[in-house]
């Protein structure tokens, strides 16, 4: 119940102006008149000011106050979109704003928690969804073989290749998840030394060099000079990324295509740039590339093998190595990844620290 200014400022009023009244009577000769006057004058300015100090200075902050549980009780929150007034000396001004900050903090904390909620129950849905491809495949192939194919010498071998398919895309799946969980929580440390990236980058082509040749796509190293490129970075995990950019770029490029990995001096730190003249990203899909199981030709990518993992790995390690990746990409033409490292603190020693190897994805 809100309460009443005048109600009590009348009350006052009318004892300030009962007890001039009765010590004006104590007054010998004092007439009717000037009791009357005695009376009402006080009572007046009286009224007057307790009314404007508890109507202005007192209920109207503690009304506000009243409104403000009122709302956060019925949890209607659109007050928050209005500012408090700043830096006011009133005291229970202050325990508004007081209440407001706090409003907005704990409103902050439970969309933080919602948006997290959603997050987790999307990334639930699509670690399922992505399971299920595999596990259905190699079930139904294994079922088929069980209800009578084992005995077809033609169908046998093909179904049983079918089904160590499908299973070797689950163990590659749930590997890269591993990788990723581990990142996250910190499990995976990072071992940050000084090499050259000349020691891994021909052990990459040599991995992929296969795929690549199957499809006549030549893979390309692009330098200024035959000097060690020398960085401070974890060696297994620059390598990791190195493999998922180049595997991409041969992945999604086309027949006869070619792929480009340049590597530039700067001042304090060195470009390694993918290039490819393949399919290209669309301007839409390239802010979304490194989210987890995004693809932009979802049956293309899983066709080619791919668990839609790759990037979002590859942006975490650049994350902990504080760089970030850039993609530049027109349909039809090709896309660039680049990103930079630091240059190795003593350019010319290798310090050789114990590395974990974590195994290549694609
Ligand atoms: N060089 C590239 N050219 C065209 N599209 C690419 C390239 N690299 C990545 N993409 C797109 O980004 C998606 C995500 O890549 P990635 O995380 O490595 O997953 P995937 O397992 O599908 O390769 C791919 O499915 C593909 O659509
Ligand atoms: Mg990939």
């Amino acid at each position: 119940m809100p309460l009443r200014s005048r109600g009590i400022a009348l009350l006052l009023a009318f004892a300030i102006a009962g007890l001039s009244v009765a010590f004006l009577s104590l007054v010998e000769g004092v007439t009717g008149f000037q009791l009357f006057v005695g009376a009402v004058i006080p009572f007046s300015v009286s009224y007057l000011l307790i009314y404007i100090t508890f109507e202005f200075l007192i209920f109207r902050e503690i009304n506000k106050l009243y409104n403000v549980f009122e709302k956060l009780q019925k949890k209607d929150l659109t007050f928050l979109d209005k500012k408090p007034s700043k830096g006011s000396f009133h005291p229970l001004k202050r325990i508004n704003d007081e209440i407001y900050i706090y409003a907005t903090d704990r409103q902050r904390e439970i969309d933080e928690l919602q948006k997290l909620a959603a997050f987790r129950r999307e990334f639930i849905a699509d670690i399922s969804h992505e399971l299920k491809t595999p596990i259905f495949s190699a079930q139904g192939y294994v079922h088929t073989l069980l209800d009578g194919a084992i005995d077809d010498k033609a169908v046998r071998m093909k179904f049983l290749k079918r089904a160590a398919k499908s299973l070797n895309a689950l163990d590659k799946l749930v590997h890269d998840l591993l990788t990723l969980s581990q990142m996250e929580n910190g499990s995976i440390r990072f071992h940050y030394e000084d090499f050259d990236l000349l020691e891994i980058i021909p052990e990459v082509f040599e991995q992929l060099e296969h795929k690549a040749e199957r499809r006549e796509i030549s893979l390309q190293l692009i330098k200024k000079s035959d000097k060690p490129y020398m960085v401070h970075a974890d060696k297994d995990k620059i390598f990791r990324v190195i493999q998922n950019l180049i595997s991409n770029s041969i992945k999604y490029n086309k027949d006869g295509g070619i792929v480009e990995l340049q590597l530039d001096r700067n001042k304090s730190d060195i470009t390694i740039s993918v290039r490819d003249n393949g399919k290209g990203i669309p301007a839409d899909d390239i802010k979304r590339i490194f989210e987890r199981f995004y693809r932009v030709d979802k049956s293309r990518s899983k066709e080619k093998g791919g668990t839609g993992l790759g990037l979002a790995i590859v942006k975490h390690i650049l994350e902990a190595h504080q760089t970030k990746i850039t993609v530049t990409s027109s349909v039809g033409k090709g896309s660039v990844f680049s990103f930079k490292l630091q240059k190795a603190v003593n350019p010319v020693a290798t310090i050789e620290e114990p590395t974990e190897k974590i195994n290549s994805m694609d």
